[in-house]
């Protein structure tokens, strides 16, 4: 039996084979390019190592897209073959890979939150319950998921930083920007490559309205953020979010094309940055010209995914944007997804994703009552999509938008004055207010 770097026990065939999969955790956490030949290494040191295969079925499914999840399912039951005489903890881990591959999200996390709760140094299943979290919308358990672990944790522990990193991250979704920041920087400290830690006090800027110290610590830290994989794309855009604010829309523009456009990423992260900030900017009265189209061709590939209803309402932003039935072949996709699969996502599709897609393709239509109709009973519930208040807040933006533009004056005001409660000072919540004539 061998231990890996923070004691547990872990069953392969060699101690490279405890090395390289100690690396590509590290990789995984660190959200660096070198996870996946650090898994390879892993494989080639012991191909039947059972914590591999498990790491091979949950980075399939981190990936977020349609086909993998059958990839994803096959090494599930190579890890449950191969865990027979392992650990229960890696037997459970094999668990969670079933059922997270079949679209049992909910039982997977369940599993996740077993095995910390017999050992909370495990931060692979920390980290995959974080994540889990995050994409349930569930804001309180993204925070104490990691903080009702720390007991076990102090910082002379390997990913201690990371730990910290995590916590910061869910101080800041549940509004504790001052422990978010406490956290934050001393997970930065330990690590200055510590991408997740970076953007989580990024994201406390934003949520705080400050773009000014917000573009600071990015461009401060950026030697840190730049060396993650794709996920640099996304720490990139919190910057652009902070230039609109500013209204400097040359700069969003420049940097959409010369820093966050990437002609070859097909990953859904990018997608969704790339609708994200198109619309904002659009929403700020700002002209993209045809970067819709080059963003659509992408997404035309994506219309029968449904990995997650987070990710479709994106799509359905970029394919209503330009010409073609791209945008129906998703939505009723979306529809049959949401009725015939028994995917815990099928249910947030039916109940969420759908209705907001509906939404934001009458947004683009021009069908402003329509989205008003369908969002403000929603609006409470958006949380439940998964994602970040700063990435949900385009849904809100997208609602007054509408309310404005279809004449629903009292709705716009009401809506605008929630806003300006948050951030008084924010140009596109007083542009808006002074269009409907609210003081401020
Ligand atoms: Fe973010």
């Amino acid at each position: 039996m061998f231990h890996d770097c923070r004691g547990l026990e872990i069953t392969a065939t060699s101690s490279d084979a405890i090395t390289a999969f100690d690396q590509t955790v590290d990789s995984y956490l660190g959200i660096k390019p070198e996870a996946a030949p650090n898994l390879k290494a892993t494989f080639e040191a012991d191909p039947e190592m059972p914590m591999a295969h498990t790491m091979k079925s949950y980075f399939f499914m981190l990936m977020a897209t349609g086909p993998l999840k059958e990839r994803s399912r096959k090494a599930a039951a190579d890890a449950a073959k191969f865990a027979q005489a392992a650990t229960k903890r890696e037997q459970m881990h094999a668990e969670a890979a079933t059922h997270w591959s079949h679209g049992r999200k909910g039982a997977a996390l369940a599993t996740w939150e077993t095995i910390l709760e017999e050992e909370p140094r495990d931060i692979l299943a920390l980290r995959l319950a974080h994540h889990g979290h995050f994409y349930e919308g569930d804001g309180q358990n993204l925070r104490d998921t990691v903080t009702r672990r720390m007991f076990a944790w102090n910082s002379d522990m390997a990913g201690y930083g990371y730990v910290k990193g995590m916590q910061a991250f869910g101080f800041e979704e549940t509004h504790n920007y001052d422990a978010a920041l406490l956290a934050g920087h001393e997970a930065v400290e330990i690590n200055g490559h510590d991408a997740w830690a970076i953007h989580a006090v990024a994201h406390v800027h934003e949520m705080r309205d400050e773009a000014t110290a917000g573009i600071d610590w990015i461009k401060k830290n950026k030697v840190g953020w730049r060396s993650s994989n794709n996920f640099r794309n996304h720490v990139q855009w919190h910057q652009m979010l902070m230039y609109l604010d500013q209204q400097d829309y040359a700069e969003v523009l420049r940097q959409y094309d010369e820093e966050l456009w990437d002609a070859e990423s097909d990953e859904y992260l990018d997608l969704v940055n790339d609708a994200a900030v198109l619309l904002r900017l659009e929403l700020h009265g700002q002209d993209v010209g045809d970067r819709w189209q080059a963003l659509a061709e992408k997404c035309k590939d994506h219309t029968t995914d449904q990995a997650l209803a987070f990710i479709d309402v994106h799509h359905a932003i970029s394919l209503s944007s330009v010409p073609g039935d791209d945008v129906k072949v998703l939505l009723d996709a979306m529809e049959s997804y949401a009725s015939e699969s028994s995917d815990d996502n099928a249910e947030i599709t039916g109940a969420i994703g759908l209705p907001l897609a509906h939404a934001l393709v009458a947004h683009r239509a021009g069908d402003h009552g329509a989205v008003v109709d369908l969002l403000m009973p929603l609006r409470y519930r958006f949380h439940l999509l998964g994602g970040s208040h700063a990435q949900r807040d385009l849904f809100a933006m997208v609602l007054i938008n509408s309310a404005m533009a279809s004449g629903r004056t009292n709705v716009a005001k009401m809506l605008i004055s929630e806003r300006l409660a948050r951030a008084p000072q924010n140009a596109w919540n007083l542009n808006c207010a002074r269009e409907i004539g609210v003081a401020v």
